[in-house]
């Protein structure tokens, strides 16, 4: 496990925090989707998310991944590339996006154009984090954990150059 350096960085949401926002989320979901849903995550940084979140689930669900990429270092790339496809079909599923964070909304957006064209019963989005300061596209956030500042976080799945993934708590990253 890599070393984080405590100078270049400071806790933003703490371990504890994250967890009982979880379980609210959790919960929301539960009695929105009584009859289930079909959660798919953003790989790789909604990963930690997704497995906490859908342990807070009571309802049944499914769980599959999309792979996409944007972002180079601390900026947006400003194109979006999927690395991965589904494993599955979701024509008349309620579908349910499990993402990190939103920030210009071009993930999210272009994930939701290619998704709906497959026919799904109803497709929302959770995130566990959102920037609104930093919107290009809008988009609909149906479940959000935390609303954040215009800061470069990592932790509990973000990255920066894929480390820092594995910290249990979210932190704004100042470099050195
Ligand atoms: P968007 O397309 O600009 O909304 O960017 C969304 C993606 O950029 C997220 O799924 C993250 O992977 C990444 N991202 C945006 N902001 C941050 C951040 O502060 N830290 C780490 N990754 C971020
Ligand atoms: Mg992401």
């Amino acid at each position: 496990m890599q070393v984080f350096d405590p100078h270049h960085s400071s806790i933003l949401i703490d371990e504890k925090t994250i967890q009982n926002r979880v379980r609210e989320l959790g919960a929301e979901i539960s009695a929105q989707y009584p009859d289930g849903v079909t959660l798919v995550g953003i790989l790789t940084g909604a990963l930690y998310f997704l497995v906490d979140l859908s342990r807070a689930i009571s309802s049944p669900i499914e769980i599959d991944f999309i792979g996409i990429s944007s972002y180079v270092g601390t900026s947006s790339s400003g194109t979006v590339t999927f690395t991965k496809d589904l494993s599955r079909e979701i024509d008349d599923r309620h579908v349910l996006v499990v993402e990190d964070i939103v920030d210009t909304g071009r993930t999210i957006s272009a994930l939701l154009t290619l998704l709906k064209d497959r026919n799904p019963r109803s497709l929302g989005i959770c995130t566990l984090l959102d920037k609104p300061e930093r919107r290009i596209v809008p988009v609909p956030i149906h479940h959000c954990g935390f609303t954040i500042p215009d800061q470069f976080v990592v932790g509990y799945g973000l990255d920066y150059n894929q480390a820092y993934r594995n910290l249990p708590y979210i932190a704004v990253l100042t470099p050195p």
